[in-house]
């Protein structure tokens, strides 16, 4: 048990006399294998004395705390649930504050509880805490998923002091992990480039994860993290705690190793130029931190995960998802009515679902014909299109193929009529020259109006075209020159900004709830969990050689489900065909092709795999997902993707190293199956002309296949292989 302050000032003693010699009251935030155990002490400090697979006996958390014997704790709050600055914190805090009167102390002490059920699997544990000098109160949640381990952490912040209270730093939560070493595992990027990992020990003081960008999280730094505890957790072994702050705008993770050794991760909105001025009786809501602890390692981890973002997070995340040919890298910015009755005409002889209409369709006086002019003015080019989106929506129809568009809603072109009707509505300092990111710049969602403008571009197409059936939402452009001219305090301009983007969202959402949306941002810069509840899908990079999106898409997966990849088969890369396709249909699949360029068995070979693919999506997008050879330790990648009742799956395997005699030398084992069953593998997407290497009469048990495994026959000659495995009754 903590001890009792001694150096508390006279008013808090007093405050806290009533309650002294009060046994300790714990709060258990439990999930199926874990328990994070928060304590009260007699002082009504919150810390956190327990965070682990649960215990049978729950009086034995009580017990956890002596089985340390660190340095001493000169603080008493080294532990504490949630950090605060000023008082006797002498480490990195969650929340620091500046009070109405200046002073910038902050002491938060427990107040109340309330546990509430919200289904029969999500449990929220309510902690209102209060600063016995101060009229100022914060609220920590934490919403627990009992089935996937999961926890989402956030705080509520309010006061009712005599004006405003300025907050320095405002955290969604601290996590507190004892019982190193700690490896993290992080990622950073650039455009074409995202997603790369790097994992390190974590040393004594602090190491910062964090975004500027303003209109996203994620570019040269994406809001995940994974802390392996103990040693680099592996697939399948290690404790390993996955972090992803659900926010998609400047972001913050810290990681401090104290001086006893323990850990604190405390993340949250980027408090970089944004510190706000809270008034009296406003609550300041932080986005919400998801993380998961698993003890079976890092596949473990990303099964419970992708359970969770499917039920509860990404839009329509247990639905399907539309397959789709676009224009882009057909046409770029050069295409006219006729070429795209064409292509819709492609669109339904490949045999996908949906053609999407890219950049390049809209602007007049400033046509949108590159992409150095036109952005905002959302009328269609009458050149291009002189019977306008109508016309291509009523003959997608009559193609049998449905009909998506593009946008960008928040962004300008210097050159644009709405930037010369609007220009304070774009983001600049007044005083500064301009300076563009993709030659754009970016609109001050902070500001109502452009809220209505922005909400006003997808409403407006869909009231005209209630046909289109999707939206590619792009973003290619970050915030430089940060400022509004319509807000009055400009440190609150990066957090209006996300506020703005998720007002607009919401408005549409509640306008059209079910309309697929893919969040793409010239490269998977903007994907997040706040984001992706309005979005069915997010674009993971412009990079779509397929043997780089092996290797993304593989880190990717380790945090969002395959039902949100969206995966275009273009011709990046020097790959043939099935290889591209085979990657693309790890997701949910597109193609940016011309298809008349198409040799007759690369055509047979597309129409093929995507008839194909219609048997067994549904076990790529809501089964288990088992990563069982990684491309960056072995010449062969191997994926299987099984179905929740065990009975089939689909493995792909890829050769990711041309040196010469690489390929499958050694059996693959599978995971997952059910070992006293029995199982066929088969051989699909063949190339048209070449026959499977693997004999599917021959059946194995799964634990044949668990314990010796099953070899693709990946070599030189068969640099992709895709397996169906099938329960034999
Ligand atoms: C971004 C997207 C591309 C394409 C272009 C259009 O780069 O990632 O897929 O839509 O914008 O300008």
């Amino acid at each position: 048990m903590k001890r009792i302050v001694t150096v508390l000032p006279a008013l808090l003693v007093c405050f806290f006399s009533m309650t002294a010699g009060a046994q300790p009251i714990q709060i258990p935030v439990l999930t199926s294998a874990n328990a994070l155990v928060l304590q009260v002490d007699s002082v009504k400090n919150v810390s956190v004395i327990y965070f682990g697979p649960k215990l049978t006996n729950s009086n034995e958390y009580a017990l956890v705390n002596q089985t340390y014997r660190q340095t001493e704790d000169y603080t008493n709050v080294l532990d504490a649930a949630y950090p605060v600055a000023g008082s006797r914190n002498l480490l990195e805090p969650a929340l620091a504050v500046k009070h109405a009167d200046g002073n910038q102390s902050l002491d938060l002490r427990f107040v109340r509880q309330e546990i509430t059920k919200t289904s029969p699997d999500v449990t929220l544990y309510s902690i209102y805490l209060k600063d016995p000098v101060y009229n100022f109160e914060v609220l920590l949640n934490y919403r627990a998923y009992f089935r996937q381990d999961l926890i989402e952490q956030w705080t509520v912040i309010r006061h009712h002091e005599k004006g405003n209270v300025q907050l320095e730093k405002y955290a969604s939560a601290n996590i507190y992990l004892k019982g190193g070493p700690f490896y993290l595992n992080q990622y950073h990027g650039d455009w074409a480039k995202e997603m790369q990992p790097e994992e390190s020990r974590i040393t004594h003081g602090i190491h910062t994860l964090d975004s500027k960008l303003g209109t996203r999280a994620n570019l040269f730094q994406p809001p995940v993290f994974m802390v392996s505890v103990g040693k680099p957790a592996t697939e399948d072994e290690g404790t390993v705690l996955y972090g992803a702050l659900g926010y998609s705008g400047n972001f913050r993770t810290d990681l401090e190793l104290d001086f006893r050794d323990n850990l604190k991760i405390i993340s949250g909105i980027n408090n970089y130029a944004s510190a706000y001025s809270l008034k009296p009786g406003e609550e300041f809501e932080t986005p919400v931190l998801i993380y998961l602890l698993s003890s079976k390692g890092k596949g473990h981890a990303s099964r419970q995960m992708h359970d969770w973002a499917r039920q509860y997070k990404i839009l329509d995340g247990k639905g399907s998802r539309l397959t789709l040919l676009n224009n882009w890298e057909a046409t770029y910015f050069d295409f006219n009515e006729d070429k795209l009755k064409g292509l819709l005409r492609d669109t339904k002889e490949l045999g996908v679902d949906l053609f999407l209409l890219d950049d390049g369709w809209f602007a007049n006086k400033y046509p949108r014909n590159n992409d150095r002019t036109g952005l905002g003015d959302w009328e269609e080019n009458k050149t291009k299109l002189p019977n306008g989106i109508a016309t291509l929506v009523k003959e997608a129809t009559n193609n049998q193929v449905k009909f998506g568009i593009w946008v960008e809603p928040e962004m300008v072109s210097p050159k644009s009529e709405l930037y010369e009707k609007h220009p304070d509505w774009v983001v600049k300092q007044p005083a500064r020259e301009e300076h563009y990111f993709r030659n754009q710049l970016v609109l001050d969602l902070s500001n109502v109006k452009v809220q209505d403008f922005v909400f006003g571009i997808i409403d407006s197409l869909f009231t005209r075209n209630p046909a289109l059936a999707y939206i590619k939402w792009d973003c290619n452009a970050v915030i430089y020159n940060a400022h509004s001219v319509k807000l009055a305090n400009q440190s609150h301009f990066y957090i209006e900004y996300v506020r703005g983007l998720y007002n607009v969202l919401k408005r549409i959402r509640a306008k059209y709830p079910v309309v697929p949306m893919m969040l793409c941002s010239g490269g998977g810069g903007r994907v997040d969990y706040a984001a992706l509840q309005y979005f069915t899908e997010y674009w993971p990079s412009d990079n779509t050689d397929p043997l780089e999106r092996i290797f993304m898409q593989w880190e990717y997966s380790y945090f969002y489900p395959a039902v949100a990849s969206a995966n275009h088969v273009t011709d990046w890369g020097k790959q043939p065909i099935k290889y591209r396709v085979d990657v693309a249909m790890m997701g949910k699949p597109g193609f940016d092709i011309v298809v008349k360029h198409l040799s007759e068995n690369d055509l047979r070979f597309c129409k093929e795999a995507i008839t194909m693919f219609r048997s067994y999506n549904g076990i790529v997008w809501q089964g288990d997902q088992y990563r069982l050879a990684d491309p960056r330790l072995s010449p062969v990648a191997s994926v299987l993707y099984l179905a929740k009742d065990k009975s089939a799956g689909v493995i792909f395997n890829y050769l990711v190293n041309n040196r010469y005699g690489q390929g499958s030398t050694v059996p693959i084992q599978l995971k997952g199956l059910d070992d006293k069953a029995n199982y066929r593998l088969e051989e699909i997407n063949l190339y048209p002309g070449t026959s499977a290497a693997l004999d599917s009469t021959k059946i194995y048990s799964g634990e044949f296949l668990m314990k010796v495994g099953f070899n693709p026959v990946v070599n030189n000659s068969r640099t992709s292989v895709v397996l169906k495995i099938t329960q034999v009754r």
